[in-house]
């Protein structure tokens, strides 16, 4: 519900904060650090979080008295508010679910297999051509709105799926005119070299010149994204491309990002030097460029919702991360072939579980380090004074409980940007 009037959130039993002192994202030990306050309370205005403190103090401030009639007020009940996570790498346009890959994985094929086959991302090509801008904002709202339904307030995404300029603007598109209605924050992403699209099959020297020399110049005209994220590994774009179509982006005042390592190793340091923003999946790392990766600014992004969904036994080695001081952020990868959860909670339970992060570490990792890999933190990803007002409520007494309960959805309700969602409001 939008709002004019400001907003106080009382009696909240852990209010976590993820407010610090340090500067950067958080590395090492103080992945854990949530900045709890027991009995919390939280002031909004303009969309903007004014103060933060404990209820007491918030009942007895004398501004506050004065002016309770004008505020509206959510009666928290001892349930536990934190901001709202950062799904720092989302792929949610795409027209069909991708049931085939799913049956045949499960009778043994693999998701490399797949895609020489004819299937994986190349199959969720003919879908988003043949779909009208308004079917793929439409659907693309409905996901949003499911999001912010499971704690999530801001969200990057990408293109990818269309492939060829016209799809590739038509998926970016959708992206923008989903995002307007919508009350809390996206980030685009283009992602045409997710793949060679099969025209272009034994010519993808032509293809990146396409991606280089034509899409990027559009996209970066029309302002469509502000990142441009390239597929590294076997079977989609090899290094010397990959740093190709880093350089075009820098050439077209555009932020990079990438996937890599998730199929095979890549050697990430050649790549620090063009600043990506994060480097996500990280499944195979060569141990000598986590030294690199700790010292630069890039965040490693894991998504073990792949990993999962595809039956993998090996998942990302958060620990060796986090002991060598890289800053580590955690997102679903929400798409229709490797990870179709929406679900924060979903992925920092698979991170407690399978890659043996502390249910502290998941939230962190999942909100101020997510703000981090969009270049964000400025904004998003903390419960302080002139941040966002983004909050996600839980339905729960302890915040341990976020990753505990898996496959369930507690989230009680979301604030963005200040607006209310349903069901908070009584
Ligand atoms: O992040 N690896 C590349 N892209 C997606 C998978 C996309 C698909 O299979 O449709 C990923 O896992
Ligand atoms: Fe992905």
């Amino acid at each position: 519900m939008r709002n004019g009037r400001p907003l106080l959130l009382l009696n909240i039993g852990q209010l976590l904060t993820l407010r610090s002192a340090a500067k950067g994202p958080r590395r090492g030990a103080s992945l854990s650090e949530l900045g709890i306050i027991e009995d919390g309370a939280v002031l909004c205005a303009g969309g903007k979080i004014v103060s933060v403190g404990k209820t007491t103090d918030a009942l007895r401030d004398p501004w506050l008295k004065k002016n309770r009639k004008k505020i509206t007020e959510i009666d928290c009940a001892r349930r536990v508010v934190l901001p709202g996570f950062v799904d720092s790498h989302t792929h949610p346009v795409f027209a069909h679910p991708r049931l085939v890959d799913f049956e045949k994985r499960i009778s043994g094929a693999s998701y490399e297999e797949i895609a020489e086959a004819g299937g994986g991302i190349r199959s969720s090509i003919e879908g988003v051509r043949s779909t009208s801008v308004s079917e793929l904002t439409r659907k693309l709202a409905a996901v949003l709105d499911e999001m912010a339904r499971h704690g999530t307030t801001t969200v990057e995404a990408k293109s990818g799926y269309g492939l060829s300029v016209a799809s590739e603007l038509k998926s970016l598109e959708a992206i923008r005119a989903a995002a307007r209605p919508w009350p809390g924050t996206i980030v685009p992403t283009f992602l045409g070299a997710h793949v060679v699209p099969p025209e272009y099959r034994g010519r993808s020297r032509e293809y990146v010149a396409l991606l280089c020399d034509e899409m990027m110049p559009s996209v970066a005209k029309r302002k469509l994204a502000q990142f441009v994220d390239v597929f590294c590994d076997r079977g989609a774009f090899n290094e010397a491309e990959a740093s190709e179509i880093f350089a075009a982006a820098e050439a077209n005042g555009l932020a990079v990002r990438a996937h890599m390592g998730q199929l095979s190793e890549t050697r990430l340091a050649p790549f620090l030097r063009y600043h990506p923003a994060s480097l996500d999946h990280m499944d195979h790392v060569n141990d000598a460029d986590l030294g690199a990766l700790a010292a630069s600014d890039t965040v490693a992004t894991f998504v073990p919702g792949a990993n999962y969904f595809l039956g993998l036994a090996k998942f990302p080695a958060a620990r060796r991360f986090i002991a060598s001081g890289v800053a580590v952020a955690l997102a679903t990868d929400y798409n229709p072939g490797s990870s179709p959860t929406l679900s924060m909670p979903m992925a920092m339970s698979l991170a407690c579980t399978h890659m043996k992060m502390s249910p502290a570490e998941a939230i962190a990792a999942g909100t101020i380090n997510g703000a981090f890999a969009l270049r964000l933190a400025n904004r998003k990803g903390s419960i302080e004074p002139g941040r966002d007002a983004d909050m996600a409520v839980f339905d729960v007494s302890n915040y341990r409980e976020i990753p505990y309960w898996f496959g369930v959805n507690h989230c009680a309700g979301t604030i963005m940007n200040g607006v209310t969602g349903e069901g908070l409001l009584c």
